[in-house]
């Protein structure tokens, strides 16, 4: 391929918008056919960049039907309708552009700009929608004051939405009804957005810490009603929270939340008119998981957040995607972290950043948290923009301390209100709040790739001395072979026998402020440094990375008693989990290695006493304990195996070997356990019941790793359970470790019972993707001929076949190469219906340089993929680079 790729576009080259859209005005009229789309923009030459008379908006898909200057007809030689531009010549500094465009949003699959979910009309702007809606300058960095009137059908559509504030509702003539909507706060196209529907609505109302009242609605199908009440208690949290903690208040009169069925993402902040992917709204014990009212009260949280992080303040172009992506998911992880627990919250994120993102930055489509270029930017939603980012907003908190922090955080929102701002500017209002020079930790925005901190230790009896070493490095990734130094904060204590040990640094004076000096934060900012601490009674174990204070790969040679000294005994409740991660990775590792060898397998007695002592453990959270006691997951195994090294299978026996040993180890502790923590009372997702819930789940599925006693529990389970958490563990257990007799019964019950509602029946299908027998394919194969699938539908596609190849490694590797033909054959019908979703599906197969004896078959599939016609932009990047 090609360097210069003519799709490619560079962060280098931005410039300013050379007109500005004061005010935009759009008018709908909906109908069964087609839609038409009046536009009113009112341009203004932005003088600031140049004096060009040449305007060029983007469009795609659109029929330009009528187009006037300054109301009148204007002149085919005065403009060019191309591919995807409409280009203007010898415009006046000042007018009013308007064009009629016709589009048909019941035939647009692709879910982007406007389209029909059912029996509604809605849009979806963000990144690069709003070209298929009207011709426009469809950047984030062009803000402008919409106006929008919609005449629809009054019957099929009662409900007409837009953002800001309803100001008239008129009656016309055939039964159609006019709205009009003004929204104040100028915004970028990509906030944009229109809900036409029969839908039903809550309605609750929130007092602003300056008492202003905002109307709260959720406006879902009928059917759906009694499913909103948690998104709503979720919302008057994140109000208040935001309030509380960043300062920030709401600033409209109305906050609305609109709920569908087909939508690309999980939810999308449009300014006042939030749309949301019904998995991440709806909430009921039948078919939303305790896992699903966390999501979802997460996701309400990160799109009420944008609207400071992300619609007072945009972004100036898409490289700077992470200054509201990154920035919101660090503040909806602190909001989550204030209502439930703090630690089992950090673990979560770091378990997906480290056997995700990690993944992704040492893959073919590694980037900086702030990209140079791309061809496709719905492409650059990753983890890395979103995980990563909020990690390097998590160390300036760190670096900074919460007060400084919060003193930038609202330097910046006062600063740039109402601009479109970049990722330099952030960090500049934190430094100037501060007064910390984040030179060189601005590195981390700028170069992709996982450090690594290699730290070794001596220790110095007489002196009562210990140093650490610590040097880090970080792999090459494409485009960046050399890498400048990082500056990570290495939170830190030392432990000794009776607990955690006072830290002196040598060369520094005692801190006065503290009597307790137990914890640190070591700033690491070269390729090498030695920290020695001084005054010790006894050589220590380190307990590094508190927190998980930087997304870097920590290496240091714990032996297993250190680390199950580490596990019992430190402070940090991260670093308590994470040491029972590197112990179990450990002992399957070995465990792995004997089945290999041919031998049976012997786990670590060690292993074995430290579950069995964890289990007993009474005054450890049961949330925090069934985190500590699941295994690392097969991906995870995969990750840390490293490229060309990773063998499915055996990472797969060697994980189920390690579970069926502590099952039989612990059984009695395990058994005890699942008993006391049936949960009597109704079903509520409280933190107390959720913990139970998991914890529950954990031990069952040891029992049933070990043997039958735990298939009998689980079929209890699921026919005694009242709420989808409790059933589809149970499922889960039984066709993992069960045969078809096992599961066959209660999986065909499931459906029975609760196949009228999708989202019950979008997670059974995902179990069923993800058993590991040899019957996977052909059912994930003739699951896709199910009446209830549907591959227009991303959330049956991720259910059934992204599950498959995200969660089943086991079959998705199969030696013959069936899981990635199966992969390739939905991606390649998909690049027509959906690009974005056929790319992100696509992401398993670009991983071929992990798998052992492999490669060669994956990649066959991706230059099938390569050498189709009509590649979409999105496939065609993925497919690309990860080839080279
Ligand atoms: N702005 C995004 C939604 C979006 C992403 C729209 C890409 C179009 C293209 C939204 O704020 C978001 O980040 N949603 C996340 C959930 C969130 C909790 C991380 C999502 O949809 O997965
Ligand atoms: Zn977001």
């Amino acid at each position: 391929m090609r360097d210069a790729n003519p799709g490619t576009i560079y962060l280098k080259d931005y410039q300013a918008p050379n007109y500005l859209i004061n005010r935009t005005e759009l008018h709908f009229v909906l109908g069964e056919e087609e839609t038409l789309v009046t536009s009113r923009l009112h341009l203004l030459r932005n003088t600031e960049n140049g004096d060009s008379s040449e305007l060029i908006l983007d469009g795609q898909d659109l029929e330009l039907v009528e187009i006037y200057l300054d109301g009148d007809v204007l002149d085919p030689s005065c403009y060019e309708v191309g591919e995807a531009t409409l280009v203007l010549r010898d415009l006046p500094e000042q007018c009013l552009l308007s064009c009629v465009t016709r589009i048909r949003p019941q035939l647009n699959t692709s879910l982007e700009g406007l389209y029909r979910s059912q029996t509604m009309f809605c849009t979806q702007c963000e990144a690069e929608g709003f070209r298929k809606i009207t011709y426009y300058l469809d950047r984030p960095d062009v803000m402008s004051v919409f106006t929008v009137t919609i005449d629809a059908d009054a019957d099929r559509y009662p409900v007409l939405l837009s953002n800001g504030n309803l100001e008239e509702t008129s009656p016309l003539a055939n039964g159609l009804t006019r709205v009009l909507w003004h929204d104040p706060f100028p915004k970028p196209s990509y906030l944009f957005a229109l809900v036409a529907g029969d839908l039903e609505h809550i309605e609750d109302s929130f007092t602003t810490c300056s008492g202003r009242e905002v109307a709260l609605r959720i406006y879902v199908e009928e059917k759906d009603i009694d499913k909103c009440d948690h998104a709503m208690d979720s919302l008057k949290r994140s109000m208040r929270w935001d309030e509380e903690v960043f300062g920030r208040e709401y600033d409209l009169d109305i906050f609305n939340v609109v709920a569908v069925d087909d939508f690309n993402m999980g939810a999308m902040e449009n300014k006042s008119l939030n749309i949301f992917n019904t998995s991440c709204v709806l909430c009921d014990p039948n078919t939303t998981t305790d896992v699903g009212y966390q999501r979802v009260e997460a996701i309400v949280a990160h799109e009420y957040f944008h609207n400071w992080s992300g619609n007072r303040v945009t972004c100036r172009d898409w490289f700077q995607l992470s200054l509201k992506e990154g920035f919101t998911v660090f503040r909806d992880a602190e909001f989550s972290s204030d209502m439930g627990s703090r630690t089992v919250k950090r673990v979560e994120d770091v378990t997906l950043l480290r056997s995700a993102q990690f993944a992704e930055d040492a893959g073919p489509m590694a980037h900086p948290v702030r990209p140079e270029s791309y061809i496709e930017i719905n492409n650059f939603y990753t983890l890395t923009v979103y995980e990563k980012g909020a990690e390097v907003v998590r160390m300036i908190h760190t670096l900074l301390g919460p007060q400084a922090f919060r003193a930038g955080s609202d330097l910046y929102f006062a600063r740039h209100d109402g601009q479109a701002v970049t990722c330099e500017d952030f960090v500049l209002a934190m430094e100037e709040a501060s007064g910390v020079d984040l030179g060189q930790f601005r590195n981390w925005y700028s170069q992709a790739g996982t450090p690594r901190l290699t730290v070794t230790d001596a220790w110095n009896e007489e002196a009562g001395s210990y140093a650490l070493t610590i040097s880090q490095s970080c792999p090459a990734t494409p485009g960046q072979d050399d890498k400048k130094p990082f500056v990570i904060p290495v939170a830190m204590g030392l432990l000794g026998d009776a607990g955690n040990l006072r830290l002196q640094l040598q060369g520094e004076a005692p801190d006065p402020d503290t009597e307790d000096n137990t914890h640190m934060v070591l700033m690491v900012d070269k390729p090498e440094q030695t920290f020695v601490f001084e005054g010790l009674p006894e050589k220590p174990v380190p307990s590094l990375l508190r927190g998980f204070s930087a997304p870097v790969r920590l290496e240091f040679d714990y032996s297993r008693n250190d680390l199950c000294r580490l596990m019992s005994g430190d402070d940090d409740g991260f670093v308590r989990w994470d040491s029972a991660q590197s112990l179990a990775v450990s002992v399957i590792t070995e465990v792995q290695a004997q089945l290999l060898a041919g031998d049976e397998a012997q786990v670590d007695p060690l292993f074995l006493e430290a579950c069995g002592a964890l289990l007993q453990d009474d005054a450890l959270d049961p949330a925090m304990l069934a985190e500590m006691l699941s295994l690392p997951s097969e991906n995870y195994l995969a990750e840390l195996a490293g490229e060309g090294a990773a063998d499915v299978q055996g990472i797969y026996r060697a994980r189920t070997a390690v579970l069926a040993a502590v099952g039989s180890h612990c059984r009695e502790a395990l058994e005890q356990r699942y008993a006391q923590l049936a949960v009597e009372a109704n079903y509520a997702a409280t933190g107390e019941q959720i913990a139970a819930r998991s914890l529950r789940a954990v031990c069952l599925n040891y029992l049933a790793a070990a043997g039958a006693s735990g298939l009998a529990l689980a079929n209890a389970q699921f026919a005694a359970a009242d709420n989808i958490t409790e059933r589809l563990a149970a499922l889960r257990v039984l066709s993992q470790f069960g045969s078809r007799s096992d599961w066959e019964a209660p999986m065909a019950k499931f459906y029975e019972d609760w196949g009228h509602e999708t989202l019950a029946v979008n997670q059974w299908l995902a179990v069923q993707a993800s058993m590991p027998d040899d019957g996977a394919i052909a059912r994930v194969r003739h699951l896709m001929e199910h009446p209830d699938f549907d591959l227009r539908n991303p959330n049956k596609v991720r259910s059934l076949v992204g599950t498959f190849a995200g969660q089943n490694p086991l079959n998705f590797h199969r030696e013959d190469g069936s899981g990635y033909r199966l992969l390739r054959q939905v991606v390649a019908e998909l690049n027509s219906i959906n690009p974005q979703i056929a790319s992100r599906l696509l992401a398993p197969l670009t991983k071929w340089r992990y798998y052992q004896g492999r490669a060669e078959q994956m990649r066959s599939e991706l230059e099938l993929l390569a050498s189709m016609d009509g590649l979409s932009p999105d496939v065609f990047e993925v497919v690309s680079k990860s080839l080279k």
